[in-house]
């Protein structure tokens, strides 16, 4: 199978690049072309004639999105419309990474992938948006949510904690959002699955389990042996430009009924950070 990866330099697409054994398969990023501009995007998908594109390519800034808000629709609507159109034009199947964002938050239960969109930031618009389009221009498109995606590679959450733990003998972090932290080679693991079984629609794919931000630190700190103290705090004393949904936890049973399985974050979080000690070492 011939594969593209837009985004093959950020953290999923390098996990992407990693995992992806066996097939042919080419990685772009900006380097390679700028997806908002249909004419260099056309020219990419012609050149390497890819049977699926993976597009995790995003201006993923969430907070930075809400003041450069034309570059955000630019980068996560426009450009996913024109690989769209791409992948239409030259018969390519598309992978399309949407984001937990596209929902409103106000849940009590896991979201399915047919529960109404309702984003609460640009990032979210930008990304709802997009999803809308493609399954306009491509119908049998594969539109992937994830959410709190973690990697050894570029800023991340645990890194983040890690970090501080390494300096401080207590964090504050919040207790008020609930989700499902995403370890990047597992999700580079199942979308490759996804493209291996030709899946379309959409389809909810992070890590099992849920947690709040508060208990994905206090377990980071402690798998990795640190003596810090972390505290539960709330929202409002990390106000932050982009509105963050207080519950995005995505249903796994999309996921389910193809048969693949996510492990859980807190295996993941293991995993990492024997990852991260192997990078460092
Ligand atoms: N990170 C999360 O927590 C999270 C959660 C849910 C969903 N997602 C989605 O998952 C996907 C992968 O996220 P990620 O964290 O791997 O993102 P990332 O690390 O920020 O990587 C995105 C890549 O896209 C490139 N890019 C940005 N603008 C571009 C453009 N106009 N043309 C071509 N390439 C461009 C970036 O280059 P530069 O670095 O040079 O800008 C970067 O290499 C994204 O679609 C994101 O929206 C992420």
């Amino acid at each position: 199978m011939r594969v593209t990866i837009f985004g093959a330099a950020g953290l999923l697409g390098t996990a992407l690049m990693q995992q992806w054994t066996g097939d042919e398969v080419t990685g772009l990023d900006i380097a390679d072309g700028d997806i908002r501009d249909p004419q260099q995007v056309f020219a990419m998908v012609e050149r390497t004639r890819p049977e699926w594109i993976v597009l995790t390519a995003a201006y993923t800034d969430v907070d930075a999105c809400e003041t450069n808000c034309k570059l955000a629709f630019e980068v996560n609507c426009q450009g996913p419309v024109n690989m769209a159109q791409a992948a239409k034009r030259f018969g390519a199947r598309l992978l399309f990474i949407s984001t937990d964002y596209v929902f409103n938050g106000t849940n009590s239960t896991p979201y399915e992938v047919d529960a109404p969109r309702g984003p609460r930031s640009v990032y979210g618009q930008s990304k709802a948006e997009a999803e809308i389009h493609l399954l306009q221009i491509l119908p049998e498109c594969c539109i992937v949510r994830t959410s709190w995606l973690f990697g050894v590679r570029g800023k991340s959450f645990p890194d983040t904690i890690l970090k501080l733990a390494a300096t401080r003998s207590e964090i504050d972090v919040v207790d008020d959002q609930r989700g499902s932290p995403t370890y990047a080679p597992d999700l580079a693991r199942a979308i490759i699955q996804l493209c291996h079984t030709g899946a379309s629609g959409i389809v909810h794919v992070t890590n099992r389990g849920e947690c709040t931000w508060f208990e994905f630190a206090r377990e980071i700190v402690s798998a990795a042996g640190l003596n810090t103290t972390v505290r539960p705090t709330t929202s409002d004393k990390f106000v932050r430009p982009a509105a963050r949904p207080k519950y995005s936890v995505l249903s796994p049973k999309s996921l389910d009924q193809l048969g693949i399985t996510m492990p859980t974050w807190q295996d993941a979080l293991r995993r990492y950070l024997a990852e991260r000690n192997s990078v460092a070492a």
